[in-house]
């Protein structure tokens, strides 16, 4: 099977139906949120406060190049910030857009501080959602809209795309 890269916007779900695709079909997962941190021993809220956007935009970039052993990779919300990671992703796998809605995103990240770029006021947050899923949208190969599914139902559409593919 192709390699999946997972791409969306914060709280999309990405990181979960990863896991759930990594214990139910034995799949490998990365998540390069959790790779970056990892390598940099830092909180991604850490390295944007000490570092800046654009040196963690840095990190992301090599993290998605250093990342090609793994059957699923869930990306951070800013992946479609770089150009460079386009031309990762389509080279290496297949994109899949897991698309939920900002009123979704709203009340699952309610009490979310810990993502430096959700933590502003409600008509930035809209703005940057609308941006996003623009750019998402355009890139990936498969969308699927999450809103009112559970994570087996996402992962068994993902698995059935990739039979396709
Ligand atoms: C970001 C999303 C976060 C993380 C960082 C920046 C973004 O990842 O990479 O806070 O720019 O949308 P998640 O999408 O996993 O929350």
């Amino acid at each position: 099977m192709k390699r999946i890269y997972l791409i969306g916007f914060m709280g999309s779900g990405k990181s979960t139906v990863g896991l759930y695709l990594q214990h139910t079909f034995a799949q490998t997962f990365i998540d390069t949120d959790q790779y970056i941190e990892q390598t940099r021993q830092k909180e991604i809220s850490q390295i944007f406060a000490d570092e800046g956007e654009d040196q963690f935009r840095q990190y992301e970039i090599q993290a998605l190049q250093s990342l090609l052993d793994f059957d699923v990779i869930a990306t951070g919300g800013g992946i479609v910030e770089r150009k460079e990671n386009y031309k990762t992703m389509h080279s290496n796998g297949v994109i899949i857009y897991l698309q939920t809605s900002f009123s979704e995103i709203m009340s699952r990240l309610k009490y979310d501080s810990s993502r430096p770029l959700w933590d502003q006021q409600i008509t930035e947050r809209e703005k940057l959602y609308e941006r996003r899923h623009t750019m998402y949208k355009n890139i990936a190969d498969h969308i699927i809209h999450t809103d009112g599914l559970h994570v087996e139902e996402i992962g068994k559409e993902i698995m059935g795309i990739m039979k396709q593919e």
